[in-house]
Formats: structure tokens, C-alpha cells, sequence
């Protein structure tokens, strides 16, 4: 099985590959700059960042002796500049310790900063033909799917996990062309949104299309999206506010004002004063309504207004009524707290 899957995998590499620069050279320089890159951007961008950087700094020395604005300058639209600076860093160390030669061991190319686990077994088996696994976003994908691997790809666990799977299929011969294949398989076919399953070369094997499970992998932790909400917080007159502790959501267990949610950004931005809503099946008529206040959560982009109104919810529907000024006695969010807080000192002034 594993001589005949890696067989396959590297013929149908070497018949479908697509021509990409750093595929046309085993130095090892050219290899890691290609590598960090492509863990900036897509291989259709990587290609013209990559052939200006070499065209620019085209080994270990010249990068060496840039400046690091001109490194910063190729680097410009990649983002993620701490990338940038420390290859310009490790070019030299490269320079000083190992005469602007690539070190060919992993526990020394390890060391080098910026080069982690993944980058330093592309440049092992890429350039030194040497038999370290490489294993990216498409492997995960991939591996997960042909042999429905339920591990999760954002811990250490899970990826360790992947790593066994790769070091026991890699090919003795040519752990390059296979590590090459894989990342391309991944990117070509086994792709996240648009696999073609029915023309894979291994849906006989595929046990997540075998289960009709392809979409349900890779798995993720923390692969919660974030969603927009959009919330008015309703307030009474100046004096009192209304206090209900959440029994649940993301305030769960503190106290919040009754909360209004419209459907969408246009809904927040059109509801305005002297406007009414309903809340609790009684029309609320609004008095005053603050501006749009944002508020990241992990999972959620939130998009808030306050607005005074004249509910009066007399210690119904378990609120608690509070004077203004009592509001800081109940654990409340603190995007709550910050614009109750400005008010109250504003009023004061
Ligand atoms: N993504 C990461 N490394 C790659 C490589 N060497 N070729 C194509 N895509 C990649």
C-alpha cells in the first residue's frame, strides 16, 4: 500500500505539477525564501514576490549585506514584516557562522531564526533530498480526508499526529518529488471548497468519501467562525436603567439592559430618535440614541448603540430597576460599563 500510494502520487506529480520557480532549483537559499513567502500569500502572488526578491538578493551574501529598508521594500504588501526582518537576521548568521552557506542538519537548521519544523524539512528534503516530512495546510486537508483522520490541526497533538502519517508514507528515493506531490495533490484536488473527488486518483481509498465526509474535514479546535451582530441596548429615562443578569450567550451570569437586535447594519444605523420599538410587546419610544460603538469578541464583531428610552420596567420580567448612579454595584460587560461610566461623568461635569 505505501510503495503503491506514493508510486501513484509521484506520477500523477510529475504528469500534472504545475512549472513554479522555486521547483527549479535545489539551492537551498532560494528554497527557504520561497517557503516563507508562501506562508504570506497564495502561490498565484508568491510567484512575482518570489523571482523580484531572488532577482534582488539572489543568495546567503547580497541579502546579508541589504539594508533592511530595502529587505522591508520586497517585502512591501506581503505583511507580516517580523518575517522579513528575521530573514534578513538568520542571512547573517548564515553569513558569519557557516560562510553564507545552508547548514544541512536539522538541529542546526532548526535553530535558525524564523525556520520552524515545516519550513526546515522543505528546505531537508527540497534542496538536500534528505527524508523529512513537510507538512502544510494541503497536507492536513488531504491526509485527513483519504484516511479520515479526526485529530485536530491547530494543536501540537494533532499535528505530531500528522507528522507519524507523513514519515511513514515518505519515500526512501525521492522524499522531495513526494513531499512536492502531497502539498500539490492538496492544493490541485483535494482542495477545500472544490475537491474533485470524482476524478481523484484515490476515491477508492478515500475513506471521507467512502463516509460522504469529505466536507466535515479537516477539523479545527478553533474553527468557531466570527459572525456580525448588531445590538441596541435599551436604557430608561436618565435616572434609571433596568438590570437583568444573562442566563446564557456571551455575557452569561452579568447583568445587562434589555438588549434590542436588529437584523442587520442598515437596521441598526435607521432606527433613530422618536422612533419607537418594540420590546417585551410594548412599544419603547426612543428619546436619545448614541452613535455606533464596535466591540471585537473573539467569535464576534459587535456593533452597538445605547439608547435612552421611556420603558419603565418596574421590577418586571426579573430586570431590577437601578438608579443611574448604583449602576456600578452589578457585574456588567464592559462595554456596558465604559459608555454607562462616560455618561455618568459627562452628567456630573
Ligand atoms: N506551498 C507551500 N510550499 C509549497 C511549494 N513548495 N509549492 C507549492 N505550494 C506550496
Amino acid at each position: 500500500m505505501i510503495q503503491s500510494f506514493s508510486h501513484k502520487l509521484i506520477s500523477w506529480y510529475k504528469s500534472n505539477k504545475r512549472d513554479l520557480p522555486w521547483r527549479n532549483t535545489d539551492d537551498p537559499y532560494k528554497i527557504w525564501i520561497s517557503e516563507i513567502i508562501l506562508q504570506q500569500t497564495r502561490v498565484k502572488f508568491a510567484i512575482d514576490y518570489y523571482n523580484k526578491f531572488i532577482e534582488k538578493f539572489p543568495n546567503i551574501e547580497s541579502l546579508s549585506d541589504a539594508k533592511e529598508d530595502d529587505v522591508l521594500n520586497s517585502w512591501q504588501g506581503l505583511g507580516y514584516y517580523s518575517r522579513a526582518r528575521n530573514i534578513h537576521h538568520t542571512s547573517k548568521i548564515l553569513k558569519e557562522k557557516y560562510s553564507s552557506n545552508f547548514p544541512n542538519k536539522y538541529d542546526e537548521i532548526i535553530t535558525l531564526k524564523g525556520i520552524g519544523k515545516y519550513t526546515a524539512g522543505a528546505i531537508l528534503s527540497f534542496a538536500f533530498k534528505k527524508k523529512f516530512p513537510v507538512v502544510d495546510g494541503n497536507v492536513f486537508r488531504f491526509f485527513s480526508r483519504l484516511f479520515f483522520i479526526e485529530k485536530f490541526i491547530d494543536t501540537t497533538r494533532g499535528q505530531n499526529y500528522f507528522y507519524n502519517v507523513a514519515e511513514d508514507l515518505i519515500c526512501e528515493k525521492t522524499p522531495d518529488l513526494f513531499n512536492q506531490a502531497i502539498i500539490e495533490y492538496g492544493a490541485m484536488v483535494c482542495k477545500p471548497k472544490n475537491p474533485t473527488c470524482t476524478t481523484c486518483i484515490f476515491n477508492h481509498q478515500c475513506e471521507a468519501y467512502k463516509k460522504n465526509k469529505v466536507f466535515e474535514l479537516p477539523l479545527k479546535k478553533n474553527s468557531v467562525k466570527t459572525t456580525d451582530r448588531f445590538l441596541i441596548f435599551i436604557l430608561g429615562t436618565k435616572n434609571n436603567i433596568f438590570l437583568k443578569k444573562k442566563k446564557n450567550g456571551i455575557w452569561k451570569g452579568l447583568y445587562t439592559p434589555p438588549i434590542y437586535e436588529p437584523k442587520s447594519k442598515k437596521e441598526l444605523n435607521n432606527i433613530k430618535k422618536n422612533e419607537e420599538l418594540n420590546i417585551f410587546n410594548k412599544n419603547v419610544k426612543i428619546l436619545k440614541i448614541s452613535d455606533v460603538i464596535h466591540h471585537k469578541l473573539t467569535h464576534q464583531n459587535l456593533s452597538i448603540k445605547f439608547c435612552y428610552s421611556d420603558l419603565d420596567l418596574d421590577n418586571q420580567n426579573e430586570f431590577v430597576k437601578v438608579k443611574f448612579k448604583n449602576f456600578d454595584h452589578f457585574p456588567i460587560p464592559i462595554v456596558v460599563e465604559k459608555f454607562l461610566k462616560n455618561f455618568y461623568d459627562e452628567e456630573k461635569k
